[in-house]
């Protein structure tokens, strides 16, 4: 793993936007796996800039993203989907046909299938961007005795509705479930580039720097298992 501590948090936008650039620079058709939050949210800006400025070419990319709340519409404003379309997509050339999302079609089970099967067809991902949570957890993949290798329905940690409510009027607001991509096609990348900002990740990125116990109670601790992950964080993330 390839440890990067920045600065700043725009320190770490820049040079996670380098190594996506970088990626699709090399392959124009390169399949990214998204992910949302605010973490990534200064590396979107930095990619939009870019493309801008004629640096990048989004019209070949495809992607994927790690996850979707459940019960929520894609045109919500609280939605993954939603916050794609306005850090992202609508901001640059990308087909929107080539860009995925978990989502609710029939059942939540013939979604999970869906989903599962648009990952197996699309394979291998050449970078994965990932975000953490204050307590570890990768896309929805919430600590637990064990953990999904494919795309299920997650229950909600109240930790992690608490830690999200404040993109809500209300923490009864939050969604109780999610539907998230599974570590084993999380893993199915190239390379994994995972970002960790500010002082309420410091406990997991300290526990982090500190375990070499791989434990599904601690979903973050699996990307000690990629041969090629990029782990970004900034000072406040490193040091508390
Ligand atoms: C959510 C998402 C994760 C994300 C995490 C951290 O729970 N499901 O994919 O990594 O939050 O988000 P933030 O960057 O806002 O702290």
């Amino acid at each position: 793993m390839k440890l990067i501590v920045c600065d700043s948090y725009d320190e770490m936008s820049k040079k996670a936007a380098e190594i996506v650039s970088d990626v699709i620079n090399e392959n124009p058709s390169a399949i990214l796996g998204l992910a949302t939050g605010s973490t990534p949210e200064g590396m979107y800006k930095e990619l939009v800039e870019a493309y801008k400025d004629g640096k990048l070419d989004f019209s070949k990319v495809s992607t994927v993203n790690l996850d979707e709340y459940v019960g929520i519409d894609p045109s919500n404003p609280q939605s993954y989907q939603s916050f794609m379309n306005e850090n992202l997509f609508d901001r640059v050339n990308i087909n929107k046909e080539n860009t995925h999302l978990p989502k609710e079609i029939g059942s939540l089970e013939e979604s999970v299938k869906a989903y599962d099967k648009l990952l197996a067809e699309i394979g291998q991902r050449d970078l994965q961007l990932l975000g953490i949570g204050p307590n570890g957890h990768i896309a929805f993949n919430e600590p637990d005795e064990k953990l999904n290798m494919h795309t299920s329905i997650i229950d909600l940690k109240d930790e992690t509705i608490e830690a999200n409510s404040r993109f809500f009027d209300s923490k009864d607001d939050v969604p109780k479930q999610a539907m998230s991509m599974g570590m084993a096609d999380i893993f199915n990348s190239k390379t994994l580039l995972v970002l960790a900002s500010g002082k309420n990740k410091h406990k997991a990125v300290e526990k982090f720097m500190h375990t070499d116990k791989i434990e599904t109670l601690f979903p973050m601790s699996f990307i000690n298992l990629h041969p090629n992950c990029y782990l970004i964080v900034d000072k406040d993330a490193y040091q508390g």
